[in-house]
Formats: structure tokens, C-alpha cells, sequence
């Protein structure tokens, strides 16, 4: 595969490339909504905790592997090992991205009707509960929804089929700082809204009493969704690095970025929540239920409305680009067909499946598991136990399998980088990041099944 061996032409590139998988609807759509579930500011501090001492290793170590075997995940571990075993990542993290673009077409659907609507100047002197209402009546109706997911997965596949690079590349580097700045420009309105305090305060004073076990669960499988680990999207990645990236510094600005993007996005919709009397809690509309009322107070706000949910979604085409590639590459490669039609059929299977994810908010909303509907099991089944898992082994093979020799000849770019971390790196790939994934996981089948005992 000659065009997976290309690699980007600048160090920004190489950043914004990996960013523009990371930062995606996780942070503007995700972020804040499972915040508000699960009560704000306690579990973000939990979050952000998972993203330094478990992220940024597991980032690192997806990189090492990249780098050092430039090849896709299941090649990348043949390369690497001669052990069988650890093809369980690939097969693992196909599944995962099966799941998760599953999902994630239904709520890019939801961000280009957003982005119509704005258009149509639809937001201007609703009412919150105008806003609920517009939200639940589109996501529960079953023919709008399920076009525009259609329309989301063939421009992926379209790109994905097209050779990726150049268009991330050139396309991430200018569209996500613009991204950045139209956000800042919301926050600031949100942060002087009367009656916005409350959302600050929900955000940065925490209460540790309101954290469960889901909590944490959640907390975790966000750190992995948001910084697209565990599945060998960063594997792939980082086989198109060049000899001289620094996969530390290049880790830390993406993991960094990534978290400012959620931060910020939490701090201009938690004001609105609270101003207007809404319910952090409010479940997968949070965002296209608050947003839409800021574009109305803000100098220029029709503009500002169109310019984000178009934004919107070039984040989420970047993020599902680098979704399906796993997959193609998986299929392409170990299956003997060609790019192209590995793509097409990947995407149809996708897309069928992700319109049962649609659906699920609709005519298919009966279908539940404790309360959870096909849309909530894809996820939690993906972010919260798969992502991890497959983070756990990748820490394991860093850790425990792969010569130390060419940990340190990765990091320290074959002695032309001095790395002074080797030793925290070492424990945290070691220990800290399989064990801690492995307490918070074994907790979570432990609750599940304690529940079903209980209930019966
Ligand atoms: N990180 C992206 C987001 O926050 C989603 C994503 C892209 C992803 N690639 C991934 C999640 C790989 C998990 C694994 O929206």
C-alpha cells in the first residue's frame, strides 16, 4: 500500500491531522452532555485525570507502534510480534469503529439538519421549549434523519476512497483553529449571560458526593472516545510520521487541544442551560437543544450560526474519515480487496446499521436494555468497554512485550531527542494504565451484573 506510506509534510500537519480525528462531535456534542449527566464538575476532573495518566501514555504508545511498524494495525502487530494473540486489538477495534460511526452518522445527521436550519434563520425567537420540541420532533421522525446520514456516510466513504491525506491535512489545519475561535466568541457571550453563573459553577465546583460508578465507567470511555485511542486510528496515524516528529510533544498538543475544545464547549452551553432554566441533564440533545439560543443574542449571530454547525460538521467528517479507515485498511489488507470496494460495502453495512441508531430515537425507541436504546448500547458497548480494552492491551504490548530498545529509540528519535520521562512513561504503561483500566472495568461488570440480580 504505497499511499500509506506517504507522510505529512509539516509538523502542524501532523498535529492537525491527528487532532481533526480527535476533536469531533466527542467534544462539542459528547462532552457536554454525558457532563451533565453525570453531574458536572466531579466527573470532569475525573476525566481529566484519565486523559493525563491514562490518554497521553496510551496516545504515545499507539504512536510508538505506528511509527516504528508503518503499517495498519493488524499488519503493524504482525510486524512487531510474532505472537497471534495481540491481533485481538485489530479485531477489537473494527468492531468498535463498526459501532461507533454507527452512532456517530446519526448525530452528524443531526448537525447538518442543524446547519440547514440555521441557514433558514430557523433558531430566531424560539423559546427553550421551542428549541426541546424542534429537536425531539426531527430526531424521533424517521425519513429526515436517516437522508441526511446517508448523505454524511457517502462523503465519507467519498473521501476516504480519495486518498485522505492531503485532504485532512489541508483542510483540518485552517478549519479547526477557525472552529476554535468561533467557539471563544460563543463562550464569551455565554459567560456574560444574567443568570449564566450557576453553569460556570456547575463546571468548575466540584462535587464529589453525585459521582457513581457509571460516572467514572463514563469518564474513562470518554478519555478514550475523545482522544480516538484504542481502537489503532493513532497506529495508523502514526505510520505516516516522519523520522523526526516528536511523538511526546506531538501527543501532549493534541491531547491538549482536544481537552481545550471540550472546555470550552462546556463553558458555552452551561451557561445557557442555567440562564434559561433548562436541565444539564437533558441526555443527547443538550447541545442542539441550548446552542441554537445563543446564536440569537450575540452581534451577527445568523452568520455565527451557520459558520458552527458548518464547522460542526467538517469535525465530524474528519473524526469519521479516520473511523472508517481503520476498517477499510482492515479489509483491503487482510482481506485482498480492493480500496475502493472495501469502502463502499464498509460504508453501506455502516450506514445500515447506523439507521437502526437513528431510528432508535423514534419508531425503534421500545427497544431498551435497563433503560438503554440501540443508539446508548452502541456506545457504551464501544467508548466504555471496547476502547478500553483495546487500550489496556496496547499498554500491556508497550509495557511488557515490546524491546525497550525501540521504546526509547521512538521517543528519543534514535538519540537526536533527549527524553527525560522514560521512567514515568515505563510505570505508567506498566502498571498504572492496564491495572486503573482494569479496576474501572471489572467495577462496571460487577455493577451490571449486581443490578440484574437485584432485578431479577
Ligand atoms: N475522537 C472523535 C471525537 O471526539 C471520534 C473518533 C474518531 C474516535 N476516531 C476515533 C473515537 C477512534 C474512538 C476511536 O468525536
Amino acid at each position: 500500500m504505497q499511499k500509506q506510506r506517504d507522510s505529512f509534510s509539516s509538523k502542524f500537519g501532523i498535529i492537525a491531522a491527528a487532532a481533526g480525528s480527535a476533536i469531533g462531535l466527542g467534544n462539542i456534542w459528547k462532552f457536554p452532555y454525558i457532563a451533565g449527566e453525570n453531574g458536572g464538575s466531579a466527573f470532569i476532573i475525573i476525566y481529566l485525570i484519565f486523559i493525563v495518566l491514562i490518554g497521553v501514555p496510551v496516545m504515545m504508545s499507539e504512536f510508538i507502534i505506528g511509527r516504528k511498524a508503518k503499517q495498519n494495525v493488524f499488519g503493524a502487530f504482525r510486524q512487531l510480534t510474532s505472537h497471534g494473540f495481540w491481533k485481538i486489538i485489530g479485531i477489537m477495534g473494527v468492531l468498535a469503529a463498526f459501532l461507533i460511526l454507527s452512532f456517530y452518522g446519526t448525530v452528524a445527521s443531526w448537525t447538518i439538519e442543524y446547519l440547514v436550519l440555521a441557514f433558514k434563520d430557523g433558531f430566531s425567537g424560539k423559546s427553550s421549549d421551542e428549541l426541546t420540541f424542534m429537536f425531539e420532533s426531527f430526531s424521533q421522525s424517521t425519513f429526515k434523519p436517516i437522508v441526511w446520514q446517508v448523505l454524511f456516510m457517502a462523503l465519507t466513504a467519498y473521501i476516504v476512497i480519495g486518498g485522505i491525506k492531503k485532504g485532512i491535512e489541508k483542510y483540518t489545519k485552517i478549519l479547526m483553529p477557525l472552529l476554535v475561535v468561533i467557539i471563544i466568541y460563543l463562550d464569551i457571550t455565554a459567560i456574560t449571560l444574567k443568570g449564566g453563573m450557576g453553569g460556570i459553577r456547575f463546571l468548575f465546583y466540584p462535587d464529589f458526593s453525585v459521582l457513581t460508578h457509571q460516572s467514572i465507567i463514563d469518564a474513562l470511555g470518554h478519555a478514550f472516545f475523545t482522544l480516538s485511542l484504542g481502537m489503532g486510528v493513532l497506529i495508523t496515524y502514526g505510520s505516516y510520521f516522519k523520522k523526526d516528529t516528536n511523538i511526546t510533544s506531538t501527543s501532549i498538543s493534541v491531547a491538549g487541544a482536544d481537552t481545550i475544545i471540550a472546555l470550552l464547549a462546556g463553558l458555552a452551553i452551561f451557561p445557557v442551560v442555567f440562564a434559561f432554566g433548562a436541565e444539564p441533564g437533558k441526555g443527547a440533545g443538550l447541545v442542539f437543544m441550548t446552542l441554537p439560543k445563543i446564536f440569537e443574542l450575540i452581534p451577527g449571530g445568523y452568520i455565527f450560526s451557520i459558520l458552527f454547525f458548518l464547522l460542526l460538521s467538517v469535525a465530524a467528517l474528519t473524526s469519521s474519515i479516520s473511523i472508517l479507515e481503520v476498517i477499510v485498511a482492515y479489509i483491503s489488507e487482510e482481506k485482498n480487496i480492493s480500496r475502493k470496494k472495501a469502502t463502499i460495502i464498509t460504508a453501506i453495512l455502516i450506514t445500515l446499521t447506523g439507521i437502526v441508531c437513528t431510528l432508535s430515537f423514534g419508531p425503534l425507541n421500545h427497544i431498551q436494555l435497563r433503560g438503554f436504546t440501540i443508539f446508548d448500547i452502541f456506545d457504551k458497548l464501544a467508548s466504555n468497554i471496547l476502547l478500553p480494552l483495546g487500550g489496556m492491551f496496547i499498554s500491556i504490548f508497550i509495557g511488557w512485550k515490546l524491546k525497550k530498545q525501540i521504546i526509547t529509540d521512538e521517543l528519543g528519535n534514535y538519540g537526536t531527542l533527549r527524553f527525560k520521562f522514560l521512567k514515568v512513561f515505563m510505570f505508567l504503561v506498566r502498571y498504572l494504565a492496564p491495572i486503573a483500566i482494569l479496576i474501572v472495568l471489572v467495577q462496571g461488570i460487577w455493577q451490571i451484573i449486581m443490578e440484574m440480580i437485584i432485578a431479577g
